[in-house]
């Protein structure tokens, strides 16, 4: 079958679309759980997408693949893909950590773009897991994406998003410069601000 009728297929869309409801109820569980541990609310806000057709070709394309079912299956990580914004950078680990210690999903595979930004200055964890669907008694594992970020963090790569990421212009030398500045601006404000709540609960 063409992959583009294959994501069309409601069956298909339904196991994103389970993939995605585990993987925020384990978030929001684990919001919960830590909420009460830290006196604080912890996760500030949710989104989750499924790859659009044009997305993943473009990515088997980059990747040197041909465009079929089974290229996506091996080759596409985030084909179902969750974002959870938080305040502090210590956050996003104790979540990474909740969600590696669940017993039923395995982490498949983890990007610290904390502790090693990309290039661009683009940070984020992000950890891929495998979780359980089971559509139509089909009981199956699918991949699924989770990036962990904070507002700052999330700020940045909308910015970047907004003006070069997957563009033309990427790569445009002062443009690259002046947003790489800003990343770095950016993490420094993260770190103080950690800093000082760790301050203030000594306090
Ligand atoms: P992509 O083809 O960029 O998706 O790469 P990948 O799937 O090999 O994985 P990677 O970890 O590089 O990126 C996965 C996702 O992280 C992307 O789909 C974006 O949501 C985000 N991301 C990665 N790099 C950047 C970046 O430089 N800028 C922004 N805004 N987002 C990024
Ligand atoms: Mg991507």
């Amino acid at each position: 079958m063409e992959l583009r009728d294959f994501l069309q297929q409601e069956d298909f869309i339904v196991k994103c679309q389970w993939g995605i409801s585990f993987m925020n109820a384990k978030l929001q569980m684990i919001n919960a759980e830590l909420g009460m541990r830290c006196g604080r609310k912890v996760i500030h806000s949710y989104s989750s997408r499924i790859k659009s057709y044009e997305s993943i070709a473009a990515k088997l394309k980059k990747k040197g693949q041909e465009e079929s079912v089974a290229a996506m299956e091996e080759h596409v990580n985030d084909l179902a893909g969750v974002r959870a914004v938080c305040t502090y950078t210590d956050d996003l680990y104790r979540i990474g950590e909740m969600l590696c210690a669940q017993p039923d999903m395995r982490l498949l595979k983890k990007k610290d773009y904390i502790r090693n930004p990309k290039k661009s200055g683009y940070r984020s964890l992000h950890l891929i897991f495998q979780v359980p669907v089971s559509v139509q008694e089909d009981a199956r594992w699918m991949k699924i994406e989770v990036q962990l970020r904070t507002g700052a963090m999330d700020y940045w790569a909308g910015l970047d998003y907004q003006l070069q990421y997957k563009k033309e212009n990427r790569g445009a030398k002062n443009i690259s410069r002046e947003l790489k500045a800003y990343a770095n601006a950016i993490e420094q404000i993260d770190s103080k601000v950690l800093e000082l709540r760790k301050r203030i609960e000594a306090i």
